[in-house]
């Protein structure tokens, strides 16, 4: 009788733990390096809380949301997501180069006019194979996010390309932004997001280029006296996870987790510019920096001194990729 008692004590402790198992929801860790305030930062709160209140994953799976690089920053994310301590990350289109040479594409200077041609791109058949482009590394994209377009910042005023001569400025790891800034015969210093603040404020760079909702939101206009607003390139985001992850998620779940991240992304892109718009504004009501718009001919002193980057860069990317995003530019 005992030994009955006993073997049915443990068979329902047994079916206990099994149960506590069966609640407990997968936990996915969504990291990245910019503010909350930004479309990347709004877009992973928008994801985190749409699960949070989706019927079918509400008590399956949980979003953390980790910004501002405290979890893991540049250069430990994409590593962190192989060895799986971390499922979501959204870095930059100029971070993958490791992984890929095509996404190089999107840095390459006066490529797109504006975000609208960025969008056929993307939705186009190129773009969306770029998304797989690095399956077989590990590495599965899930949808592209907008930041916007880059303006220059710099510690003195900077309006056509030998205002730049000889200064050092800041770039994301990429061989492109690298040249980009060779080609106006600047100095570029590849440094991680976390550190762009403390490098221009204490000289190790004097100027840089970035969106203005990264730029008001890292608080740059305290430490740059001069924006140009040249609108030269592109800062996007590929939303990405560890491809073994994500495969082995339950089918349900991985549809509607991307069904998800599908209606989150259009809220992002749509919200996108105007994020931007306003943080352009901030920074001119907080009166600590000029911004100087470009003439028509001012901005085609730039193109012109950027655009051998496109041949340099071309064999790797592909002539027909480039054709491709370049034909963007044309509205249907
Ligand atoms: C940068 O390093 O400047 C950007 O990639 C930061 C970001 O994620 O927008």
């Amino acid at each position: 009788m005992l030994k009955l008692t006993k073997a049915l004590f443990c068979a329902a402790a047994l079916s206990m733990t099994a149960l506590a198992q069966a609640a407990d929801p997968i936990v996915i860790k969504f990291a990245h390096v910019v503010a909350e305030n930004t479309p990347k930062g709004q877009g992973a709160l928008m994801f985190q809380k749409r699960v949070a209140d989706d019927a079918l994953l509400k008590d399956r799976v949980k979003i953390e949301v980790y910004p501002n690089s405290s979890l893991f920053g540049d250069g430990k994310e994409m590593e962190a997501l192989l060895l799986g301590d971390v499922q979501l990350l959204a870095p930059s289109l100029a971070k993958f180069e490791q992984y890929t040479k095509q996404l190089q594409i999107y840095d390459l200077p006066f490529l797109f006019d504006d975000l609208a041609a960025v969008d056929r791109f993307q939705q186009g058949p190129q773009g969306k194979a770029l998304l797989t482009a690095m399956d077989d590394k590990g590495i599965h994209g899930l949808a592209y996010w907008h930041n916007g377009l880059k303006q220059l910042s710099a510690n003195k005023k900077v309006i056509v390309p030998k205002d730049a001569r000889g200064l050092k400025f800041r770039v994301q790891a990429s061989s492109v932004l690298e040249a980009q800034f060779v080609a106006i015969h600047a100095n570029p210093r590849k440094m991680s997001f976390a550190e762009v603040y403390q490098g221009l404020q204490t000289g190790t760079v004097n100027g840089t280029e970035n969106t203005w909702s990264n730029y008001e939101s890292q608080k740059v206009n305290e430490v740059q006296p001069f924006f140009t607003e040249t609108n030269h390139g592109l800062i996007d985001y590929m939303v990405i996870t560890n491809a073994k992850f994500w495969n082995g998620l339950p089918e349900d779940i991985r549809t509607e987790l991307q069904k998800i991240m599908d209606q989150v992304t259009v809220e992002v892109n749509k919200q996108a510019e105007a994020l931007n718009n306003t943080a352009r504004q901030k920074i001119i009501d907080a009166k600590t920096s000029e911004i100087d718009p470009l003439t028509a001919e001012q901005r085609q002193q730039w193109r012109e001194a950027m655009r051998p980057v496109w041949d340099k860069f071309s064999d790797e990317i592909g002539a027909d990729l480039i054709k491709a995003a370049d034909d963007s530019n044309k509205a249907p």
